[in-house]
């Protein structure tokens, strides 16, 4: 059997335990001096890190400016991120950053297009690597740019990024071998996708191209819409969580499931059951930061209260669960 804090090594990289803080943008912080990322920032993941995360996957960050030092890459921004890293390594936690392309629509894009957002891709992986992160995971999940791309009846285009899945994977897995050649041997590349592409047969054979290509870990949430499907009786998560365990079925590549994963008896199911590798922990974590510990010690958790909005997308100050500690 499986233990959360059984050790997961990926590329020489010894995760510490089995629960991952999923990407997610803190929209309420501000940065430093003009620049996107800040002492905010810093506080928050090293926060998490102290608290126990295995994994800390930082939250969306533009690949767009990786190669003119603009955007989200300015030198405030690289020194943050910097701090960031160092700061989560000191408290024993694997970090990775999550690499996101927008929200444009693909089936418009020209071919120049593509290989200049492929550059943009490159660039931000090298870079992320340079400013001390363990790997990058690459957001193909939740209806946005790439997620596009792979879905089978949204992408329409009829050139070499469209078609059979090899095509539809291809806008990353084109520019692998170029960001394995500039980082080393022990650099984490990991996808975020959905299950259902819109069939659940089109994200299995989706994950297994990006596996047969070299990818080293798959995160999954959903891809243009969440699925409704219902779970199997006993299964105590939710259609999204179990999305990951399927997916998990069908690769030899480690898995991360994720969705309203909220307490110790959902982390221990679904790792001690080793229905998927990892569990990530979203809101979970944003309301408790030592989420992580106190499942490992059997502590009482600060739980989430599941609000219909959260209010971490617009005013994390107001999240009720947050101001009641
Ligand atoms: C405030 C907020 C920001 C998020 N930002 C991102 C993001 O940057 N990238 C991403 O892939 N998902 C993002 N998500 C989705 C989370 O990573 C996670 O999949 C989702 O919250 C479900 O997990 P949970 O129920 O444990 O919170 C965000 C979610 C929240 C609540």
């Amino acid at each position: 059997m499986t233990e959360i804090t059984d050790e997961l090594v990926i590329r020489g990289n010894h995760i510490k335990n089995r629960i991952v803080m999923p990407p997610m943008v803190t929209f309420s912080f501000h940065g430093d001096n003009g620049s996107y990322y800040g002492k905010q920032h810093i506080e928050h993941y090293t926060k998490r890190a102290k608290g126990g995360a295995g994994l800390i996957i930082v939250q969306a960050t533009s690949v767009f400016g990786a190669i003119d030092s603009t955007g989200m890459w300015s030198a405030g921004d690289i020194s943050a991120l910097k701090q960031i890293a160092s700061n989560c390594h000191e408290y024993g936690a694997t970090v990775m950053m999550q690499l996101h392309c927008g929200n444009m629509d693909i089936n418009e894009l020209s071919t120049e297009e593509i290989h200049s957002m492929q550059k943009n891709m490159k660039r931000a992986a090298i870079r992320a690597c340079e400013i001390g992160f363990d790997g990058v995971e690459f957001n193909f999940a939740h209806g946005f740019t790439l997620c596009k791309f792979l879905d089978a009846s949204y992408n329409r285009r009829t050139d070499k990024y469209g078609g059979d899945v090899l095509y539809r994977a291809r806008v990353l897995t084109q520019i692998l071998p170029e960001i394995r050649n500039n980082t080393p041997k022990n650099f984490i590349v990991s996808v975020r996708m959905g299950e259902h592409l819109p069939e659940s047969k089109d994200g299995v054979e989706a994950a297994k191209a990006f596996e047969k290509a070299g990818i080293d870990l798959l995160h999954i949430s959903f891809g243009m819409q969440p699925p409704t499907n219902p779970v199997p009786d006993g299964f105590i998560c939710s259609p999204i969580t179990y999305s990951g365990c399927k997916i998990k079925k069908e690769v030899k590549i480690p898995v991360i499931a994720v969705n309203e994963i909220r307490n110790e008896e959902q982390v221990r199911f679904l790792i001690e059951n080793d229905y998927v590798d990892l569990v990530a922990v979203g809101r979970g974590m944003l309301t408790d930061p030592e989420f992580a510990n106190h499942v490992i010690n059997s502590e009482p958790v600060n739980t989430c209260l599941g609000c219909e909005r959260c209010f971490w997308f617009t005013d994390h100050t107001s999240c009720p669960a947050e101001s009641n500690k």
